[in-house]
This record gives structure tokens, sequence and C-alpha cells, in this order.
């Protein structure tokens, strides 16, 4: 348990917006080298692990690496830097807080997301909640040229600056939980892993938040005979949301996902790659909640459609307040994703993969 939650600090800590995964795909490469056959990195910055199995039956991971972010897409004069989202904020979540900015050398500046005190806030419009247009950071230049000179000027990313916490009872908090968490389990499944029938392609993806992009051509690539994606979901069971709309609870178990989606539309996880994963948890004493989640997705709807099809199931981690500052996790049910995941590859035969493929009926 203690390295997984070093893991989780250290993945949850590096600095990877949309786009920008590099400090999240070294972490990635160095803790997947010693657990597969072959690893490789393709054009996007994907990350790809092979774990041979006896047969030539491809199932295919995805935990994404990155994180929301935000870009400049304009400096003033007087050097402060406006900003578009990369992914789905609550602007109420980044007043107040301080960000990393990433300079042209690759260097990192610390900003703050400024406010305007109550003092000059005219009556009645203190509790007006910001749009993403009115907000700012304040990287401490005074000029358009300064933030010029320190390297920072339109195309700029910047993350939340935000360092892991354990609160109690093995509950941990910090930035970034999606997807670093699902990306830990997946990293530690694979440490767990023994023998399988089916090899494995555990892919670390880019650019999910933005449109799950680098699982659409990873998923080209491997072609894989099933797919299961590691992500976190939505856990709302606080105070002032009633218990229907709880999605998920905190400590009840990694979530096996019977659909999710929203505006793009939905997505139903395959039937019965979803009964495998309950069976499994269910036989290895693994305690698991069914999710359905209307308001966001994983990677697994990029890869189902890909081809001829995929059968594509997701495992997620309840977390509250996710995109946000101060994301809230029990390690408990990241491991415990890890668990089922792993118990799940060592399980799958020949047989169950060709249960989910075509069939032939004249
Ligand atoms: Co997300
Ligand atoms: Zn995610």
């Amino acid at each position: 348990m203690e390295d997984f939650k070093g893991l989780l600090k250290r993945l949850s800590e590096a600095f990877g917006p949309p786009g920008f995964e590099d400090e999240v795909r070294e972490i990635v490469v160095e803790e997947m080298g010693p657990y597969v056959d072959e690893l490789f990195v393709d054009r996007w910055g994907n990350v790809f692990g092979i774990k041979r199995g006896e047969t030539e039956y491809r199932v295919m991971l995805a935990a994404h690496m990155d994180e929301i972010g935000l870009i400049v897409d304009h400096v003033d004069k007087n050097g402060f830097l406006r900003v578009k989202p990369m992914g789905g904020w609550n602007e109420v979540t980044l007043v107040g807080q301080r960000v990393v900015v990433m300079a042209r050398d690759g260097k990192r500046l610390k900003g703050v997301i400024g406010s305007r005190p109550p003092h000059v806030t005219p009556p009645g419009k203190e509790r007006e909640a910001p749009e993403m247009k009115d907000l700012f950071v304040d990287i401490g230049a005074s000029s358009a040229e300064e933030v010029e000179r320190l390297g920072v000027g339109v195309g700029s990313v910047v993350v939340l600056d935000r360092e892991f916490a354990e609160l109690a009872d093995g509950v941990v908090t910090g930035k970034a939980f999606d997807d670093r968490a699902g990306l830990a389990a997946m990293l530690y499944a694979l440490r767990l892993l023994g023998e399988t029938s089916v090899t494995v392609y555990a892919v670390a993806t880019v650019q999910e938040e933005i449109g799950l992009r680098g699982a659409s051509v990873a998923a080209e690539r491997v072609n894989p005979h099933a797919a299961i994606a590691l992500d976190t979901t939505i856990a709302a069971d606080v105070p002032g949301i009633s218990e229907r709309e709880y999605v998920t609870k905190l400590g009840a178990g990694p979530a096996i996902k019977v659909m999710d989606g929203g505006r793009g539309g939905l997505f139903v996880a395959h039937p019965r790659l979803r009964d495998f994963l309950t069976d499994v948890a269910k036989r290895k004493g693994i305690p698991y909640q069914f999710e359905v989640l209307y308001g966001g997705t994983t990677d697994a709807m990029a890869i189902a459609f890909r081809r001829e099809g995929v059968p594509a199931a997701t495992i997620s981690i309840p977390t509250r307040y996710v995109h946000s500052p101060v994301e809230v996790l029990k390690l408990d049910d990241a491991i415990n994703a890890a668990r089922l995941l792993a118990s799940a590859l060592e399980e799958m035969r020949p047989q169950f993969i060709e249960s989910l493929l075509e069939r032939r009926l004249k």
C-alpha cells in the first residue's frame, strides 16, 4: 500500500496538461519497464507496454496521462496571462489557486489565479461566480515585455500547483487524480500480474481530456480483441447531494462501468466483458459497485468503435471533487481496482475472448 501511495503521489504532482505529458511519461516508462517485455512510445506520445501471454489475443488497457489545464491565449500590457480551458473546469474551483506555468525552455514558473478583493466588489456581486473569460494568471510580471523575457506567451500551458496529502483513514487528496489514479492502478496491476493467456497491451494515453485523442490512435495500432480503460469516476457522496446522484461512493470498491457519456453520446460497456469483471470481483472477494454516469466518459468509448469494434469496459476509481484542486479518493478503492484488473487479465482464457468476438451464424 505504501508503494501505491508513493506512486500515486509522484504521478499526481507531475506536470502534464493535454499534449504536454512528458513529465508523466518519464515516470510511466520507468515504472512500466521492469514489468513488460516490450516498451515503446508512438508519434503522439502514447506509451505502450507489451506483456506477452500464451496466445496472440490482445487485450488493451488504457489510462490517460494528461490532466486538465489552461492555455494562455493572450498576455495583457500589465503582464497578466489570460487563459482558455483545456478540459472541463468549474471556474469556481480555480479562483485563489496557485498554478505552475511552463516557460519555453521547459522551466516551471509559479503563478496565482487572482480575484477581486471583497473591498472593491460592488455590493450584491460578492457571490457571483467568475467565468473563464474573466480569470487571469498573475506570475508576478509587470508588463507584456517582462512576460516575454520569462519565456511565457500565447500557447504556454498551465496546471494547478498542488501537493499530494493524506487525510484520515487511507483517504488522500491532490490534483490530477483524474487520471493519475487510473494510471497508478494500471501500473500497479502490471506488478501484480502473473502468467496470462492473453497478450496485454498497457497503454498510457495522451490528450484524453480534450477528446480521447491518444486512445483513438493507440487502438488503431493495437487492434485489440478486448479493452479495459482505467479512470476515475464521480463520487458525489457529499452533503447537499441526494443518494440517487452519488454515482459512486468512496470506499465501496472500484466501480464497474455499465454506461457513461454525455452530450457527445452515450456509451454502453460491453455486457459480457462487464459481467466477466463482476464475476472475477465476486470470486476474488474484491468489493465493487456498478456505475451509470451521465456527464463524462473514458478512453473506452474511443477504443470501442474502432475498426470492426472492440468489446470495451471500464474499471473506475470513485473520486470526489473530480476536476478540482482537491480531488479525494480512498487508496483501497484504487488498489482494489488494480487487483481486479490483474485478476481479470489472469483469468481471461481464449474461449472467453472468442465469446466476445463475432460469430458466423450460417
Ligand atoms: Co477528466
Ligand atoms: Zn479521466
